[in-house]
């Protein structure tokens, strides 16, 4: 067969995601199926230049699937944005005799999937950051626990808030994107948010708009700014200068990455894992695993990274009309 792989090697990079266990629980298990061997790689590409690989075996990922972070651990690479760097990457792994690799991350970490590719490595990307913020895919593993967790810490925010009749402006994760915030601002009711896509950031109007509302009786105000926006500490001081209503900044920050994964994230990682094994055993190279319409389904990279994925207007229309 062409591409034939015997060993495939796995490894976790970027930002780390609650479900990446899971995802490499199911590289692992499904390529011990198909009997291939299985070498894990710590710290993504920093590891694969440092040659930090080792074999795994089913035992290896026992007791990991409920397991927020990743136990391969993980890490961001300059040099493996080299050409140097990546033919290096491409003979440490002939050299361990990795013939295929499965690259658990998001677009830059794919980026660095397509040029193993060229190297000769065959290689699979499965779509792990919080952030949601990755083309061809409705679901990255992690988003489901992190929006989740980041609601229930709003709930809590809005609680004192509300006893207080505070404006609280609640600052979540992703840089670029916005999808956190803006399904956080539909799950929590949040009157005003703000994210990168539709910049148009207005203090006025939220100054208006904070100041009906206490004239209609609310007794909090709940604004979730994307931390691509962010400012959101100064913004507080000055939404209270001009309404005269008090208000706070919480910066929920990295508390969002962990914890241990969701059903959804458990279930749909450890699908996608096995997924890109099983494209790795059916000699498929330079691929990414999606979620589309109801179905797992796998791209050429090189098209996935062409995609664009633009925030829905429409649950933005939805979110504004809720908070009217
Ligand atoms: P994410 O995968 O979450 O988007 P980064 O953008 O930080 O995170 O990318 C993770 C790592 O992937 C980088 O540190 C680098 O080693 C590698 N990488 C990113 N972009 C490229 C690229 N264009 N070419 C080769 N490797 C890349
Ligand atoms: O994991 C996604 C993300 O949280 C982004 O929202 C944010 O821009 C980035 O990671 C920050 O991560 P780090 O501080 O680890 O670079």
């Amino acid at each position: 067969m062409a591409n034939e792989v015997n060993t495939i090697g796995v490894l976790t990079s970027g930002g780390d995601a609650p479900g990446m266990n899971a995802a490499i629980r199911g590289v692992v298990r499904e390529a011990l199926a198909n009997g291939k061997k299985v070498k894990g790689i710590r710290r993504g590409y920093q590891g694969l230049l440092e040659e930090d690989i080792m074999e795994l075996t089913r035992e290896s990922v026992s007791e990991i699937i409920d397991q927020g972070g990743t136990f391969l651990l993980t890490a961001r690479c300059a040099e493996f944005r080299t050409e140097e760097g990546q033919k290096k990457g491409a003979e440490i792994c002939r050299k361990n005799g990795i013939d295929g690799l499965v690259v658990i991350g998001g677009d830059g970490s794919f980026a660095g999937a397509q040029k193993l590719a060229a190297q000769g490595i065959n290689t699979v990307g499965v779509p792990g950051t919080i952030d949601l913020d990755i083309a061809c895919t409705e679901y990255t593993i992690g988003f489901d626990t992190a929006v989740n967790t980041a609601m229930e810490a709003i709930d809590k925010v809005r609680d004192t808030s509300t006893s207080h009749e505070r404006v609280s402006i609640i600052e979540v994760m992703g840089r670029d994107a916005g999808y956190i915030t803006l399904w956080c601002g539909i799950a929590n009711g949040a009157e005003d948010i703000l994210i990168p896509e539709t910049y148009d950031y207005d203090e006025q109007r939220i100054i208006n708009h904070i100041v009906a509302s206490r004239k209609s009786g609310k007794k909090h105000h709940i604004i979730i700014n994307a931390e691509g926006i962010g400012h959101s500490t100064s913004m507080a001081r000055r939404i209270e200068a001009a309404t005269g209503v008090e208000t706070r900044a919480t910066i929920l920050g990295y508390m969002q990455r962990g914890g241990s994964p969701t059903c959804k994230d458990r279930v749909y990682a450890t699908m996608m894992g096995a997924m890109a094994a099983d494209l790795l055993c059916d000699g498929k190279t330079n691929r990414v695993v999606g979620y589309q319409n109801g179905k797992f389904q796998d791209y050429d990279i090189n098209e996935a990274l062409g995609m664009n994925k633009g925030v829905s207007e429409y649950m933005i229309h939805v979110a504004k009309n809720m908070s009217v």
